[in-house]
């Protein structure tokens, strides 16, 4: 999908279809107000006929529209004007994209860039804009025999700002969200594919790909790295798998001087919950349990794209965690490459016991911040459902600009409490703590858990167990919370 920036009025669009927005009830914004003088009020006609109410989320195609120099004009209801926020005017885009491509249209010039959003500026807007249409085009069917044909795909959209004067902000925007959207892709991608294709291995040839493609120094370090530098806690849930765990390490160097930020994504390629074996409904989903890995990915590729003058490096510890002879048991204590032990008194609680070994991994790049994004606990889910990744973080500074990261992305996180009071549930009769903490609170004490090694820099913790796939008739990965992380690095260059 090609997108371009312009400042044009819409009756003089020579185009498939130009597309302009209907306030309930019944009101033409701007543009369609102009295409109503020009093609003597034959939109308002239409709408006062009552085709059109301007309720949010519908559309009406019309072709032929008197007096213009596009095929087809796109009315897209807007819901009432007092309401029109952030949600609105996604719905909004993401409705026309959906009628488009439905339309047979090539290209299509959208006037809906140009409407006030509150508090939203026009790089938001245009950001938006593309990302909705990217989600709207993105399809998961390459494991199916027969691909479904989209007849004439969209393939440019010119998403039209208010003032000339904007075209630079509108193109940089452009450009950052079509970034964005590639890294989202990949990450979605990565997480719809099942955990027989999906393998720790398939994760990191697909990371040595990137690396290739935009000139990145990694390393895979293999079982016998990881035993040398006595990552007990990784190894004991990888030994439950016949797939050999691989520790992917990336760096993106964009910067010469400063210390690195460091993204540590939980890799568990499939989690069927190991010997504290998980019910079967629903199982499949723990495909998704390597979605931190994935956004992690997906977040070095927008960087990558966007050639961001900062210093990342990304850690993904990968592995399944599966029952068999071999696999850690109920009650196993291991020692972690901290020198921590550890009593696991679920074998299901993998993430923690492996992300604890990355995070001390950690330590040697000096980082300037360490973030960690997991599918850590169904106790997130229950907290904050879909809509927010849990971030925990003792560090308030990281915590603000993450929340704000999130805020501006509409990939939203909510800040949880990480008091040590918490800390007791922790507590192991045999080791120096437990890898559970019971179920209260519980997706607060796997946060205290990983804080438990992460005393050598500032860290936040995401856990996207809730945000980074939706179940039932729409399952599929959202690749979030790569928005979050891109802004959020996007905002640290900018203050650097
Ligand atoms: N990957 C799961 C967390 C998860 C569960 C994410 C459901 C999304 C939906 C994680 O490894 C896990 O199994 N956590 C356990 C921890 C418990 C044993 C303390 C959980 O949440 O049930
Ligand atoms: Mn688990
Ligand atoms: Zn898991």
């Amino acid at each position: 999908m090609e997108f371009s920036i312009k400042s044009g009025s819409p009756e003089k669009q020579r185009t498939a279809c130009v597309v302009v927005g209907v306030f309930e009830p019944r009101k033409l914004a701007l543009a369609g107000e102009m295409i109503d003088q020009i093609s003597n009020h034959y939109l308002s006609d239409i709408i006062r006929r009552g085709d059109m109410e301007g309720k949010s989320g519908t559309t009406l195609m019309l072709h032929n529209v008197p007096n213009t120099l596009c095929d087809r004009v796109l009315l897209v209801g807007l819901g009432k004007e007092r309401e029109f926020k952030d949600k609105e005017y996604r719905d909004a885009v993401r409705a026309a994209i959906k009628t488009l491509n439905e339309s047979g249209s090539l290209e299509a010039s959208v006037f809906l860039t140009e409407l006030p959003v509150k508090r939203r500026d026009t790089a938001w807007k245009v950001e938006q804009a593309v990302l909705m249409a990217m989600e709207g085009l993105y399809r998961f069917d390459r494991l199916k025999s027969k691909q479904e044909e989209m007849r004439r795909p969209l393939r440019r959209i010119v998403l039209n700002v208010p003032r000339r004067t904007e075209l630079a902000i509108g193109e940089e925007a452009a450009k950052q969200g079509q970034a964005i959207a590639d890294g989202m892709n990949m990450a979605k991608d990565l997480g719809n594919l099942p955990g027989n294709i999906c393998t720790p291995a398939y994760l990191a040839q697909q990371a040595q790909e990137l690396a290739k493609t935009y000139k990145l120094k990694i390393e895979v370090l293999e079982q016998n790295d990881m035993e040398a530098l006595k990552m007990g806690s990784l190894l004991s849930v990888a030994r439950g798998s016949r797939q050999p765990p691989k520790l992917i390490v990336l760096h993106y160097q964009g910067n010469k001087k400063q210390k690195p930020v460091v993204l540590i994504g939980k890799g568990v390629t499939f989690d069927a919950g190991g010997i504290s074996l998980k019910p079967a409904a629903e199982m499949d989903e723990m495909k998704y349990d390597m979605s931190g890995a994935a956004s992690v990915l997906g977040t070095f590729k927008a960087v990558a794209q966007l050639k961001l003058p900062i210093n990342l490096v990304g850690i993904i510890p990968a592995t399944e965690n599966l029952p068999d002879g071999d696999a850690n048991k109920p009650g196993d204590i291991v020692t972690s490459m901290s020198g921590q032990t550890i009593e696991v008194l679920n074998t299901d609680a993998e993430g923690r016991l492996i992300l604890c070994d990355a995070l001390t991994y950690a330590e040697r790049f000096e980082p300037e911040a360490v973030v960690d994004i997991a599918t850590l606990t169904g106790a997130c889910l229950i907290a904050l459902g879909n809509h927010a990744s849990g971030l925990f973080s003792s560090h308030d500074a990281l915590a603000r600009e993450l929340l704000h990261a999130g805020e501006y992305a509409v990939d939203r996180a909510w800040h949880m409490p990480l008091w040590d009071d918490y800390q007791e549930q922790l507590k192991s009769n045999f080791a120096d703590m437990a890898n559970i903490g019971g179920r209260p609170g519980g997706a607060i004490t796997a946060a205290c858990f990983l804080s438990r090694f992460t005393k050598k820099y500032d860290w936040a913790h995401l856990d996207i167990a809730g945000t980074a796939w939706k179940s039932g008739k729409d399952k599929g990965s959202t690749g979030r919370p790569v928005a979050l992380l891109v802004h959020f690095l996007i905002n640290k260059c900018k203050v650097n």
